[in-house]
C-alpha cells in the first residue's frame, strides 16, 4: 500500500525514478493533469494513450457531488473516471484556501480518499498564503502538522498519505517543514502553496522555496510541486528537486484560446502558424484550429501533448546529464524566469552536493555555464596537480617546442593538464574557438590555483595578443609570449 520511490539517475538536483503507489507505478519526473470529474475535456483514457501514467483529481467535488459521489465509493474512481493508471487525490485544502472554509474534517476527506480507491492520498493540510505574516504561518504550519500526525494515527504508517510542506516563503520554515514530514515517516511529499507565486511569475522566489524544502526533506523524498504545470519552468523545478507537477493549465488555458509551448503561451488568435509537432497541430492549418467548433479540446490535446513531450525531454536531459543545458535554454524565454535560474546559479552549492561527477558533455552556453557547479568544483581540484620544473600554458599562442608539459588553456575551466584531457568536465567541454572575458576570467582564477600549490615552477603562457594583457596582469611573475 505505502508509497514507494526509487531515484535511478541524477541531474543537477534533479532525478529520474519509478513512483510507486499500490500497484500502480509511474516515472519520474511526471506530470499528474487535473481532472474534473464534471467537465473532462479530455476523458483519462485518451490522455493514457497520450503517455500520461497518472491523473489527480479532487476528493472534495466528488464528496460533494450528487452525480459522482456515489459512483466513486461503489465502483471506485478508477472505474468512474475510466483510468487505470495512478490516481492521486486532493483533500479540498484548495477549495479551503479560496473560499475560507470547508465543511469537511481532515479525517473525513481522508477516509472518503480511501474509500474512493485512490493511489495518493491528501490531508487537509494549510496552504498558506506566501505574503502571510510570520506568527500566523507558524500557527497554520502547526494545524497542518497536527492534522499530518492524526492521519498516521488513524489510518497506519502504510497508508499513501503525503506529507504537504507549508511554510509560506520562509526559507527557515519551508526547511523545518521539510525536516518534520520526513522524520514523520512522508515518503511523497508536495511543496504547497506555490501557486499565488507562480501566478505572479515570483520564480526567485519559488526556487528559494524548493530549495529549502528540500534542504529539510530526505533525499529519498518524492517532492510534488503542489499546482505547476507549465512546461516552460519544469527543466528549472526540476535542477531545483521536483520530481511530480500536476496542473490544470493544458484545460484552463485552451478554454481561454492559448496555446501552450515549451518557452511560453501564445494567443491562438494572433498565430499565423502552429509551430508544433503533435497531431492536432499537423492536421489543422491555424484558421481552421481558429474557426473549429471542437477548439477548445483541440487547444487542450495540444496543450497536454506539449507539456507531455516537454516532460519526456526533462526525463531524457537527467538521463543523460545535459539538464543544466535544457534549464539555460528554457529560462531565457521571460525575463522572471531568468531570475528563477539565476537564483539557482546564486544557491548552486547547496544543490550541487546531488549532482553526479560526470555527464556526458559540457556545452558552453555563454556566461551562466561558468557559474556551473562542474567549474567550482575544478577549480577546487586542479590544485592537487603536482607540475614539474617548467611548464607552457598553451592560450592560444605559438607553442615553442622546447617544453616537455604543456598545459592546454580552456576557459572557464583553465589548465587541463595531459591526464584530464579525456576526463569530464574540461576533457568533455565545448567551448567557443572565440572566447569572452567572462569566461577567460574562470579560466584565470583556475590557473591561479594551479600555480599558488606548484610555487618553484617556472611558467610560460602563450597567448594572442587579444589576451596577452590579461594573463600579464593575472601573473606578473610569468613569462607571456605571444
Ligand atoms: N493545490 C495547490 N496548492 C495546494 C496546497 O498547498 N495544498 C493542497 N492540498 N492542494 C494544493
Ligand atoms: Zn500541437
Amino acid at each position: 500500500m505505502a508509497v514507494t520511490f526509487e531515484v535511478i539517475h541524477k541531474d543537477i538536483a534533479g532525478r529520474v525514478g519509478k513512483l510507486k503507489a499500490g500497484d500502480k507505478m509511474m516515472k519520474t519526473p511526471g506530470l499528474l493533469p487535473v481532472v474534473n470529474p464534471h467537465l473532462q475535456i479530455i476523458p483519462p483514457a485518451e490522455m493514457k494513450k497520450m503517455g500520461v501514467e497518472g491523473i489527480i483529481t479532487n476528493a472534495y467535488i466528488f464528496s460533494k457531488s450528487k452525480e459522482f459521489r456515489e459512483q466513486a465509493e461503489i465502483r471506485g474512481l478508477h472505474d468512474v473516471l475510466g483510468f487505470d493508471g495512478l490516481i492521486m487525490t486532493d483533500s479540498g485544502s484548495f477549495q479551503m484556501s479560496v473560499y475560507g472554509s470547508v465543511d469537511i474534517t481532515n479525517e473525513q476527506t481522508l477516509a472518503f480518499q480511501k474509500q474512493i480507491g485512490s493511489n495518493i492520498w491528501v490531508p487537509l493540510d494549510i496552504p498558506t498564503h506566501p505574503d502571510t505574516e510570520r506568527e500566523e504561518v507558524i500557527r497554520q504550519m502547526e494545524i497542518t502538522f497536527d492534522r499530518m500526525k492524526e492521519a498516521k494515527e488513524i489510518f497506519g504508517d502504510d497508508a499513501p498519505i503525503s506529507g504537504p510542506v507549508q511554510g509560506a516563503v520562509f526559507g527557515d520554515l519551508r526547511e523545518e517543514a521539510g525536516r518534520r514530514v520526513s522524520e514523520m515517516g512522508f515518503t511523497y511529499c508536495p511543496v504547497g502553496a506555490v501557486v499565488p507565486l507562480m501566478e505572479a511569475y515570483r520564480y526567485r522566489e519559488l526556487v528559494d522555496v524548493i530549495i529549502d524544502a528540500k534542504k529539510g526533506l530526505a533525499p529519498g523524498a518524492c517532492v510534488h510541486l503542489f499546482g505547476a504545470g507549465h512546461p516552460s519552468m519544469f527543466a528549472l523545478a526540476v535542477a531545483c528537486g521536483c520530481d511530480i507537477f500536476d496542473s490544470a493549465a493544458y484545460a484552463l488555458y485552451a478554454k481561454e484560446g492559448r496555446y501552450i509551448t515549451p518557452s511560453g503561451t501564445l494567443k491562438l488568435d494572433e498565430m499565423s502558424e502552429l509551430p508544433c509537432a503533435c497531431p492536432v497541430c499537423r492536421s489543422h492549418t491555424v484558421e481552421e484550429l481558429k474557426k473549429s467548433p471542437d477548439k477548445q479540446k483541440l487547444l487542450a490535446y495540444h496543450n497536454l501533448a506539449v507539456t507531455m513531450a516537454e516532460i519526456s525531454r526533462v526525463r531524457a536531459a537527467v538521463q543523460e546529464g545535459t539538464l543544466f543545458e535544457l534549464v539555460d535554454e528554457r529560462c531565457r524565454s521571460h525575463p522572471r524566469l531568468y531570475d528563477g535560474y539565476r537564483r539557482l546559479l546564486e544557491r548552486i552549492d547547496e544543490v550541487a552536493k546531488f549532482d553526479r561527477a560526470s555527464k556526458r558533455r559540457f556545452f558552453y552556453r555563454g556566461n551562466e555555464s561558468c557559474l556551473r557547479p562542474e567549474v567550482a568544483n575544478y577549480h577546487k581540484m586542479i590544485p592537487r596537480i603536482t607540475l614539474g620544473p617548467e611548464v607552457l600554458v598553451s592560450a592560444g599562442g605559438p607553442k615553442p617546442s622546447r617544453f616537455e608539459e604543456v598545459l592546454d588553456f580552456k576557459p572557464p575551466f583553465g589548465p587541463v593538464p595531459y591526464e584530464l584531457a579525456e576526463t569530464f568536465p574540461a576533457g568533455q567541454a565545448e567551448i567557443p574557438p572565440t572566447w569572452d572575458e567572462y569566461m577567460v576570467e574562470f579560466g584565470i582564477r583556475g590557473l591561479k590555483a594551479l600555480l599558488e600549490t606548484n610555487p618553484e615552477t617556472k611558467v610560460t603562457i602563450s597567448t594572442t595578443q587579444k589576451w596577452e594583457a590579461a594573463f600579464r596582469e593575472a601573473f606578473p611573475d610569468a613569462e607571456v609570449i605571444v
